[in-house]
């Protein structure tokens, strides 16, 4: 994360794709997110989701997605409010005062989705008077402030919160710019017991529980065969994957063109619809605002109706 990269235009249309949306959540990080949520529904892992910064709802977007009938999706954020301390104020008035507002967070999460996730407008540090529910979550991203002091709260939050082999993400746990992060999530290994699963260039994959099961997980998919740098490396004993590259864009041009056709006339057989198969498609599906994901569905559901007649 540096200076917004949108603050010279500050009026945007509706967003249509999750790359229209600001933000600094990179095409690596949305595979790795969109491999562990559904891996963890694959697996039948149920639990709620939590967001702690979430800006213009770039990674809220996708994040939302994934949540399945019976979970609950908070995010956290200060948006509009006033920070709690001075170098938090800062923080804000540097990176999002100019483009930041609560409203525009709901605009562009509703060109994605039917309903917004429970919104706490407030400092993370409110979430330590226990309104999530202990051991609730499956996965929980945290990218709010980037300040020691904070993220250390945070990082007991997600604690807290994560339920068995449940999944953490940190950003920006080594920039140059951002220390506290770094000097958080790393005592979080070594005095607070968590585990890391893998490292992107930007953010820092872990869990309080077994990482074997969520690098198992990762490790079904074949990440070198789809163009990224997969490499294993050895952190005081113990293993951690890191993906870093540029593979496979998740923007997928042929899902595009399928989501912009009209929809077959045919009547669209009743039952569950099959997961698509390739990459591109399933996450083009992720990505999609729910008209565009319905007419891909349609589309996919219409050529294998083809297919079998
Ligand atoms: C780097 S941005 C989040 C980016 C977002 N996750 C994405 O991928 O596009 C950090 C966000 O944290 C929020 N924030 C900063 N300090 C905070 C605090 N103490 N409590 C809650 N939110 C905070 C900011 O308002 C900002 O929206």
């Amino acid at each position: 994360m540096s200076a917004d990269p949108h603050s010279m235009n500050p009026v945007r249309p509706t967003p249509r794709r999750l790359d229209d949306v600001p933000g600094w959540f990179w095409p690596v990080d949305q595979l790795l997110f969109t491999r562990i949520l559904d891996g963890q529904t694959d697996a039948g892992t149920t639990g709620d989701l939590l967001e702690l910064g979430t800006y213009l709802g770039r990674s809220a977007i996708l994040i939302g997605r994934h949540r399945q009938a019976g979970e609950s999706f908070t995010i956290c954020d200060l948006f509009d409010s006033d920070a709690p301390d001075a170098a938090n104020a800062d923080e804000m008035s540097m990176s999002y005062r100019k483009t930041l507002t609560r409203q525009a967070f709901e605009a562009n999460y509703l060109a994605f989705h039917e309903e917004l996730p429970t919104v706490v407008q407030a400092p993370t540090s409110v979430l330590q008077d226990g309104r999530i529910t202990a051991e609730s979550c499956r996965f929980v991203h945290i990218d709010a402030s980037h300040l020691y002091e904070h993220v250390a709260g945070d990082v007991q939050v997600a604690r807290a919160a994560l339920g068995k082999n449940g999944v953490v993400v940190f950003d920006d746990y080594r920039s140059a710019h951002t220390p506290g992060t770094a000097a958080a999530v790393w005592e979080a290994v070594f005095s607070h017991g968590l585990r890391p699963v893998c490292l992107s260039p930007e953010k820092f994959y872990g869990t309080w529980g077994d990482p074997l099961v969520v690098q198992e997980m990762l490790l079904r998919h074949d990440w070198t065969g789809e163009g990224w740098d997969l490499c294993r490396d050895t952190l005081a004993g113990v293993e951690v994957l890191r993906l870093s590259g540029n593979g496979i864009n998740p923007s997928d041009p042929e899902a595009e063109a399928e989501a912009a056709r009209p929809a077959p006339v045919r009547a669209v057989p009743r039952g569950p619809v099959p997961r698509p198969r390739s990459v591109g498609r399933r996450l083009a599906l992720d990505l999609l605002p729910p008209v565009a994901t319905r007419a891909v569905r349609r589309r996919l559901q219409a050529a294998r109706d083809r297919r079998t007649d």
